[in-house]
């Protein structure tokens, strides 16, 4: 949809005109995947796509939300802002977020009609409900001037993200949400929160994002129970040597302490996560030191430890990422965000590209009974205005 296409949609919604416009992009992490709860390292980068919120205040006392994508509409009056809706309705993810604002003493006493349109592939792993959150916390920090900085923005979606959704996730989606930059990844330490934009410039090299077309479901309880196993994990190593995060031990340090981990299970856990947050470090070193063929190499590595140490992939993931490995011209690849369903992100060579879209499309068929899409990924910026 173009933008005058929002406004249209916005008018026969309210039957006025929006007044503001925003967007803040979904996210495919290149690698570093399910470290940021663990202190670790990460590195995704914005996408183009996104969700776009439009919105004008009212004259009730309400906070309207509609959204293209879902026919629920829900009508809240300002006193009702901070309880979560039952039956995980869609708008507990803005709901979230200006519930957020509330809680750090901002009062909203003013009503708004709100729209939605997103063009993420939702429950893809590419963070449309980062996307959402983010938004939201972009524009009310507009509309009201509350001068927080992106990294509080994405502070209060993640925040948002385990009041209202449940899911005890890190902040890597809606940090890269908020402080993407076109044609940038985010090295960012999830510890500290200090980042750095590192251009990712392929030359002859596209990142190509295949979506398996099962969708992850974070709220499965699957991953807050990885997020528990990885606090089991410190805390049984805490006994030997006492340590906040599992990313504060380099590989030499996991070996000395990994037998104080009793259960096998928090073992593994713990053992991806320190081999990943490794392999992230040299991945970004490799990246820009302009070897994208070892880039490669540790993106199919991740996978693997995804794959058998975190068990996060399942049969779709894994179908996508080893019919991926097989094409001449794949330097990489492996899932992204998640896991349980949603996408892979593969490094392919130009050329290779048709084969690619041939024979991991077929090979994925034939395996799963489903059919994959697939996208080259366009590295977009983070929230901002659009101009209304
Ligand atoms: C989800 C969470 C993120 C991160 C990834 C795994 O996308 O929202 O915080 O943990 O999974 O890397």
């Amino acid at each position: 949809m173009t933008i005058e296409q929002l406004k249209s949609a916005y008018e026969v919604a309210y039957q006025k005109s929006a007044t503001d416009i925003f967007f803040s992009p979904g996210r495919v992490n290149l690698i570093g995947e399910h470290t940021d709860y663990n202190g670790g390292f990460v590195f995704p980068c914005a996408l183009s796509f996104g969700t776009y919120l439009l919105m004008a205040p009212n004259n009730e006392q309400k906070i309207n939300f509609r959204s293209l994508n879902i026919d629920a509409v829900y009508s809240l009056e300002l006193t009702q802002l901070t309880t979560p809706l039952p039956n995980k309705a869609w708008a507990n993810y803005p709901l979230g977020v200006i519930a957020q604002f509330i809680k750090r003493g901002v009062s909203i006493t003013q009503g708004y009609d709100i729209l939605f349109w997103g063009n993420v592939p939702a429950g893809a792993g590419l963070s449309s409900s980062a996307a959402m959150e983010v938004v939201t916390a972009f524009a009310f920090n507009e509309l009201l001037g509350t001068g927080y900085d992106r990294t509080e923005l994405a502070k209060i979606g993640q925040a948002s993200e385990h009041e209202f959704a449940g899911v005890m996730c890190g902040i890597m989606d809606q940090f890269a949400s908020a402080q993407g930059k076109k044609d940038h990844a985010i090295y960012l330490n999830c510890d500290t929160l200090a980042f750095d934009l590192v251009p990712v410039k392929l030359e002859g090299i596209k990142v190509v994002i295949s979506n398996t077309h099962s969708p992850h479901h974070l709220d499965s309880g699957a991953y807050n129970d990885r997020v528990r196993q990885c606090q089991l994990a410190v805390q049984q190593i805490s006994a030997v040597r006492p340590i906040k995060n599992l990313a504060e031990l380099l590989q030499a340090d996991f070996e000395q302490v990994e037998h104080a981990i009793t259960d096998e299970v928090a073992h593994r856990r713990a053992r991806h996560v320190v081999g990943e947050v490794q392999r992230t470090k040299d991945a970004v070193e490799a990246l820009q030191q302009g070897n994208i063929e070892l880039f490669g190499k540790l993106m199919t590595q991740s996978h693997i430890s995804l794959r058998d140490d975190y068990e996060v992939t399942g049969p779709e993931l894994d179908a996508l990422a080893e019919a991926a490995w097989k094409v001449e011209g794949v330097l990489g690849s492996r899932m992204t965000g998640g896991g349980f369903g949603g996408c892979t992100v593969s490094l392919v060579r130009d050329e290779a590209i048709p084969t690619f879209l041939e024979q991991v499309g077929a090979e994925y068929t034939e395996k799963t009974g489903l059919k994959a899409d697939f996208y080259i990924a366009e590295i977009g910026d983070g929230a901002h205005r659009v101009n209304a």
